[in-house]
């Protein structure tokens, strides 16, 4: 097992160090020469994919956050209205599927019980399908019609990291090409998007540099009794995402939150013993946010910020600050999401959790 480990302590550290291969991996051959289109792999036509009317995404866990990401893509990319559900919910709430649905069950492992019946349910109502899926073969690539690999390699760690932001890869892909073939796609952007996603890969080994300072705060804060995470648009669900991990591995409280709906709930927890993780990159929902924190920074929330290079605007209020390669934006939940893991990790190694079997957890839930 050491040996597997290839040097790392954990599996889950190994993988959050494979990030960037991984992300190779899933871009490899799918991004276009030139001004070609998106050689994406589907058996859908251009017809196919011009005539659909919704689009209607389930997952579990994790991947359930990697589809509150596709939607905000998807619906900005190609103008099609998206709706993301919990497997366990949507198969038992009598979906209403208009002719043109697409459903989209995103999993890693390809068998999660309740994606693979909400798949059906979707298919029964005469949806088209399409598995999200990193394991080639599995109950989920047989079940759909069509299916895009994430090719992240096997994730043994139970908590996912390198499946999930391939999954965002692969759904950055998709809207794009849904965007392509539906002529909503404004070139500039298309390039500019195809171009971060080339550059992923090198941005994201740059982040493991990073770490000192997040074992540092990690240190700080490893006895928390909670924790919020919070964030705007496309960077919303990688705070749930962030506090999943929190939460998964190192047996804290922790809640992820959209920045803008603090005020309604959760500012009344926060405190000077309230760690705050703040996703604030340097997008549309910036001035927005930065007012948002300094509202938890007057009541003493203990900020750790993670900005854009170059941003100082939470310098004088967060208790420390992790500066973020410059990336489109939309691209910023791919790499915002790997000093949460880290954080996540370290967390949990300092508190002597069992970082790659967390307690009550599966790698994947194969019963109800
Ligand atoms: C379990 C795992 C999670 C995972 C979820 C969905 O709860 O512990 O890490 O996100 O299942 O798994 P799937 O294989 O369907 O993505």
């Amino acid at each position: 097992v050491a040996a597997e480990k290839g040097g790392y302590k954990h599996f889950m550290q190994k993988e959050i160090f494979e990030q960037p291969q991984a992300l190779s991996n899933t871009l490899l051959n799918r991004l276009p020469l030139d001004a070609e289109s998106i050689p994406l792999d589907l058996p859908f036509s251009d017809a196919d994919l011009r005539g659909l009317s919704r689009i209607h995404i389930v997952a579990c866990g994790t991947s359930w956050h990697a589809g509150l990401v596709g939607k905000f893509l998807i619906e900005q990319l190609s103008r099609v209205a998206v709706e993301v559900d919990y497997a366990s919910e949507y198969r038992y709430r009598e979906p209403v599927i208009q002719p043109g649905t697409l459903l989209i069950g995103i999993t890693q492992s390809g068998e999660t019980a309740d994606t693979l019946a909400a798949m059906k349910e979707a298919a029964a109502r005469g949806a088209r399908t399409l598995a999200i899926c990193n394991v080639m073969g599995s109950t989920a690539t047989r079940q759909a019609e069509a299916t895009l690999l994430t090719h992240a390699g096997p994730e043994i760690g139970v908590a996912s990291t390198k499946a999930f932001t391939t999954q965002l890869a692969v759904l950055t892909l998709l809207a794009l090409k849904l965007g392509e073939v539906r002529g909503t796609l404004d070139p500039d952007l298309k390039a500019g998007l195809l171009q971060g996603l080339r550059e992923l890969p090198a941005h994201l080994e740059r982040m493991n540099a990073l770490e000192p300072r997040i074992l540092q705060w990690a240190q700080r804060w490893k006895d928390a009794d909670d924790f919020l995470y919070l964030g705007r648009g496309p960077c919303y669900p990688i705070a749930l995402e962030g506090a999943l991990k929190l939460k998964e591995i190192s047996y804290i409280h922790a809640e992820g939150y959209p920045a803008g709906e603090m005020k309604h709930g959760p500012i009344a927890l926060i405190d000077k013993n309230l760690p705050v993780v703040a996703l604030m990159p340097h997008d549309a929902h910036r001035e927005k946010t930065l007012s948002n924190l300094q509202e938890a920074a007057a009541r003493d929330g203990r900020i750790l910020a993670l900005v854009t290079e170059g941003d100082t605007g939470l310098a004088a209020i967060a208790e420390d600050v992790l500066e973020i390669p410059a990336v489109h934006p939309w691209l910023a939940p791919i790499l915002y999401t790997v000093p949460l893991q880290l954080l996540a990790y370290h967390i949990a190694v300092l508190r002597g959790c069992d970082v790659d079997q967390p307690r009550n957890l599966a790698k994947s839930v194969t019963v109800e």
